[in-house]
């Protein structure tokens, strides 16, 4: 994609420093997270795992609870590092929680490597189920 905004860039950023504090002990994959949201205020997330290995929380998960413990209720972007030489893009269950708190989100995923991956979660989770279909 092209160079990313300031403001993705900031992003970005706060993923990346609160991966630090991953609980991965398991998978050794410290992931961080950060989200937008339409007010402007950043919230970041870290995955946390568990010895019962399927009760572990994504990243972006935990970014998205904690924007919304904190009264936010439309996310307008997310920022995903991974510790990887390549990007990669949310899990299935996370990209449904995003779709919660939007549709025209703007996911970007950042690693170790060159370049920044973007897509439109109504692209990453099209057809989608949501909200309004209640
Ligand atoms: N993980 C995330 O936190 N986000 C992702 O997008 C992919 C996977 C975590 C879950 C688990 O703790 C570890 O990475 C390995 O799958």
């Amino acid at each position: 994609m092209a160079k990313p905004s300031a403001e993705v860039e900031t992003l970005i950023e706060a993923a990346r420093t609160a991966s630090r504090a991953a609980y991965a002990p398991y998978s050794h994959f410290k992931v961080g997270a950060a989200v937008l949201t339409d007010e402007g205020a950043m919230h970041a997330g870290v995955n946390v795992e568990n010895a019962s290995y399927g009760l572990t929380i994504c990243a972006e998960r935990n970014a998205i609870f904690q924007a919304v413990a904190r009264g936010a209720r439309h996310i307008r972007a997310i920022a995903i590092y991974t510790p990887t030489k390549t990007a990669t893009p949310p899990c299935g269950a996370c990209r449904q929680v995003l779709r919660e708190f939007g549709s025209d989100i703007d996911v970007y995923s950042a690693c170790d490597g060159p370049g920044v991956l973007h897509h439109k979660l109504d692209r990453l989770l099209p057809e989608a189920f949501g909200p309004d279909n209640r």
